[in-house]
Parts: structure tokens; C-alpha cells; sequence
């Protein structure tokens, strides 16, 4: 407050809080290794932009149960543009040479994107719910999950809402909307933009295989204890299988009505 009473004017400075962010990048080796801030930096951008898209798809899930299609739409294509940015800032790391990596690598002992809890969040959020996977968690954080997980979990996933969005909304099921675009306007944009995060996900995890791939190369552990067969196997996740699965009962309906034509 300024001491007339009046509200000071903010800055640049001090609105964005840049004395404060500016003070977080402390790279850990000794001497310190000219490349740790680029990796530190990275990773930090990755994480904002983590908590940017919490964000955006816990309002894009309220709006899908509230059924306003339209602002859903525009929360997810956010998000959308977010993964796209997302994926070119881990390509940055790129530039990381092999052995630059290693000289500073032991110094983040078993410190890894594995233990990041907004990444876990994301992908409560998006639907990833299966037994296995919970248990995974509860191994790495024991019975009472760290916020923001339980917050996560106490509410449905984004696709448990999507799934049942068109028979909310009287129009059948995604099969349905997807036979008649026209009909299902909305929704059938919705439904679209809703593949794209899917597979911008896949791209992410394919960004972040390769670069694992090209700094630290395959068959090795990292610094979390897992293999890159792990995150090869992790590029199959779908977060709305029932999206990608409408395409194969249209082809498959169309074929057999050829079929029988
Ligand atoms: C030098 C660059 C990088 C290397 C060598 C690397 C390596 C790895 C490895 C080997 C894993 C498997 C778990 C482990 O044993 O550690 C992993 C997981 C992970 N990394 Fe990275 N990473 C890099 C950059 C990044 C960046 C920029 C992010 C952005 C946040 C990130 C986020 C993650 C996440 C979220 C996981 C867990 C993935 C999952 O469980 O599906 N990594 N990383």
C-alpha cells in the first residue's frame, strides 16, 4: 500500500513477482555447469505451463457437466496451444550434449520428471484411474496422496464427463454425433478437439522419449530408476479411448453396409 492510501501502482516487475521468480534457478553442481540453468529452467517453464492446464481443464470439466459446449471448447483448445508450446520447449533441450548432460548429472541423485505431482495430477484429471495405476501412486506417496492429487481424485475425471456428454445432452452416444456432424454441431467440435489433446499427449511423450533417447540413449535408467522401455510403453495411453474407438465402429459399420449393398 502506498502511504497515502493509495494502492500503488504495480510494475512490471512487481506484478509478474520477477525478483522472487528470477531467484529460483540454484543449479546444484559444483562448479557450476554452464548448461544446469537451460535444464532447470525447462523444467520450471514445463511446470507453470502444468499448472496453467490444471487449471484451464478443471473449468473445461465444469462447463462439459454444466453442458456450455462452447466455452469447454475454447478451455480445451487452450490447453491444446499450451502442449503444442509445451513440446517445442522440450525440444530446446535438444541442444543438451550427451556428455555435457553427464557432467552434471549425478548431482541431481535420483531426482526425475517420475516424482512431478502436477504431471500425475494431469493425468488424474484427464481420466487415468485404472487399479494399477493408483497403486503405482500410493507406492510413491503412501496412503494420503499430496494435494493437488487427492483434490483431483475427489471430483470426475475429464473423461468420465466427456464420455457421458452427448447422453447428457439428449443426443445419443459419440457414435452417434459422429454419424451426423451437422446435427451434433457442438459436440462433434468438441469431440475433436478433444482427439487433439489426446494426441498432443502422444506427441509429448514421443518428444520426451526421443530427447531421453538423445541425450542418455536407450536401455539405460534414469535418474528416477526407470527404463526407456517404460515410456515406450507409456506412448500407448489414450485418455478417451471411446474417441478413437467411434472411427473404427463408423469404418466398420461402413464397411458392412457395403457389404450387404
Ligand atoms: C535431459 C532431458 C531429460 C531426460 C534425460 C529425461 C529422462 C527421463 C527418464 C529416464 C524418465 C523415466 C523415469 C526415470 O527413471 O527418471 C523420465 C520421466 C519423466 N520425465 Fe523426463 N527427462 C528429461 C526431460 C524432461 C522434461 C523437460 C520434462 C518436463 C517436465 C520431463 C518430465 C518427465 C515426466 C513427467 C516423467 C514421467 C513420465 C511418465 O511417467 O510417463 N522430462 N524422464
Amino acid at each position: 500500500m502506498h502511504p497515502t492510501g493509495i494502492l500503488a501502482e504495480p510494475t512490471y516487475s512487481s506484478y509478474l513477482k520477477l525478483d522472487r521468480l528470477l531467484e529460483l534457478q540454484h543449479p546444484l553442481s559444483t562448479p557450476e555447469h554452464p548448461d544446469e540453468l537451460h535444464f532447470i529452467v525447462t523444467h520450471q517453464a514445463m511446470e507453470l505451463w502444468f499448472k496453467v492446464m490444471i487449471h484451464e481443464l478443471t473449468r473445461a470439466r465444469t462447463y462439459l457437466e454444466k453442458q456450455i459446449w462452447t466455452q469447454a471448447l475454447s478451455k480445451v483448445r487452450r490447453a491444446n496451444a499450451i502442449l503444442g508450446a509445451q513440446i517445442g520447449q522440450m525440444g530446446t533441450l535438444g541442444h543438451l550434449d550427451p556428455q555435457a548432460f553427464l557432467e552434471f548429472r549425478g548431482f541431481l541423485g535420483s531426482a526425475s520428471g517420475f516424482q512431478s505431482a502436477q504431471f500425475r495430477a494431469l493425468e488424474l484429471l484427464n481420466g487415468l484411474r485404472d487399479p494399477g495405476y493408483l497403486e503405482q501412486l500410493r507406492r510413491t506417496h503412501g496412503e494420503s496422496l499430496p494435494e493437488p492429487l487427492a483434490e483431483v481424485l475427489s471430483a470426475p475425471s475429464l473423461a468420465e464427463v466427456a464420455a457421458e456428454a452427448p447422453g447428457a445432452a439428449g443426443a445419443g452416444d459419440w457414435l452417434d454425433v459422429y454419424a451426423d456432424p451437422e446435427r451434433h454441431g457442438p459436440l462433434f467440435l468438441l469431440g475433436e478437439e478433444l482427439l487433439e489433446y489426446d494426441r498432443r499427449w502422444t506427441l509429448w511423450r514421443e518428444e520426451h522419449l526421443l530427447l531421453v533417447e538423445r541425450i542418455i540413449g536407450r536401455s539405460v535408467r534414469g535418474t528416477g530408476g526407470a527404463s526407456s522401455q517404460y515410456l515406450e510403453r507409456r506412448i500407448g495411453i489414450r485418455f478417451f479411448p471411446f474417441l478413437w474407438d467411434v472411427r473404427s465402429r463408423l469404418t466398420t459399420a461402413a464397411a458392412e453396409r457395403d457389404h450387404t449393398t
